[in-house]
């Protein structure tokens, strides 16, 4: 069956390992799929429910995109666009944002790990911002979306908009019910200094992440210093449990040669973490060093990536406004 593929990544800089394994790399085995109609997009309008430096933010949409295209992803075949030129998507997400619950608001983690203690100074815009993200998704008729674990919750809130909008204005099926696509195994790539935190780009020491733009010599340092526990590896993937930095390496090795994790317990069993971390670098070098100098070259290269963008947000913004004119009608304007 032909899906229909929705998802989005902040431009703030900094995109991670953990960003290439939870998400993008999934973009790419479904951009290589001919039958999958494909949207990535690149969600301006959610990076600023944070401060952002306005230079930083222009050029970080546009490394975004680099990105994309530098993991392997086809502007030629899929539709790659800034959200804040397709205009359908804030006013969408205020009419929705009229059908969402406070109830449901008030439920989502990330919001109260983002907030932080002083949710009084959040910005209404960090509260609201899954209402825009179920906009963004219902926009297009998405069958599919494709993200990291820590957006699950986001989409049941979207699906939950998108069935009492169906419901609450008796339209059947107008709304599409989009499916998470979640990988069972490393949807959730932690911090390289603790197993317990999710690997992240606002987290202040560099060491805690592999960015897609660093170099070898990078790499390796950081996965030299990388936190790991005092025994040798695991004999059996039960012990990975209660180990998480084991855990966590084991799990990046075997995602990168699209393995799992109980081979690799095999293949390491009982080995000193000095030899698995040589191997684990050698293998990031090979997977990361050719989109790393792909990103930078491409970043050289403003006036082709700004015309894919604005290619982008023309198709994007044919589809997005239809549905948001039957929108209007729906809801009686
Ligand atoms: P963001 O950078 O927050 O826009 O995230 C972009 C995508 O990367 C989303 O699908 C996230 O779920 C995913 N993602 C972010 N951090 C991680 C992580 N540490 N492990 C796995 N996926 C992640
Ligand atoms: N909220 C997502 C994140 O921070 C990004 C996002 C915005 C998104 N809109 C989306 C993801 C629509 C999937 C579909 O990672």
């Amino acid at each position: 069956m032909s899906k229909k593929i929705f998802s989005g990544v902040q431009p703030t800089g900094n995109l991670h390992l953990g960003n290439y394994l939870g998400a993008i790399k999934n973009f790419v085995n479904l951009d290589n799929d001919k039958e999958n109609e494909c949207i990535f997009c690149v969600v301006d309008l959610h990076a600023i429910t944070v401060n952002q430096d306005p230079k930083k933010l222009r050029d970080n949409i546009r490394e975004t995109l680099a990105t994309f295209i530098a993991s392997g992803i086809d502007p030629k075949k899929s539709i790659i666009f800034n959200q804040s030129k397709v205009s359908a998507h804030s006013e969408a997400a205020w009419i929705l944002s009229c059908v969402a619950r406070m109830g449901w608001l008030n439920r989502m983690t990330q919001f109260k790990e983002k907030a932080g203690k002083d949710k009084e100074k959040a910005s209404v815009g960090l509260y609201s911002y899954p209402v825009l993200m179920a906009a963004d998704i219902l926009l297009y008729d998405t069958t599919h979306v494709p993200v990291g674990d820590d957006q699950k919750q986001h989409l049941e809130l979207c699906r939950d908009i998108a069935q009492k909008f169906n419901n609450d204005f008796k339209v059947g099926n107008f709304f599409h019910v989009p499916e998470p696509l979640i990988k069972k195994e490393f949807s959730r790539i932690m911090s390289l200094k603790d197993g317990t935190k999710k690997m992240s780009k606002s987290e202040l020491s560099d060491l805690s992440r592999i960015n897609l733009k660093d170099n070898k010599e990078e790499i390796v340092n950081k996965i030299k210093k990388a936190k790991t526990d005092s025994l040798p590896l695991p004999t059996s993937v039960v012990e990975l449990e209660k180990r998480p930095e084991a855990k966590n390496l084991i799990g990046i090795y075997a995602s990168l040669l699209n393995s799992n994790s109980e081979k690799i317990v095999k293949e390491f069993s009982g080995k000193n973490f000095s030899d698995f971390k040589e191997s684990l670098s050698q293998v990031l070098v090979e997977k990361i060093n050719p989109i790393s100098n792909e990103i930078k070259k491409l970043l050289n290269e403003k006036k082709y990536l700004d015309a894919i963008l604005l290619e982008g947000s023309e198709k994007a913004d044919e589809k997005a406004s239809k549905k948001l004119k039957k929108i209007q009608e729906i809801v009686g304007f």
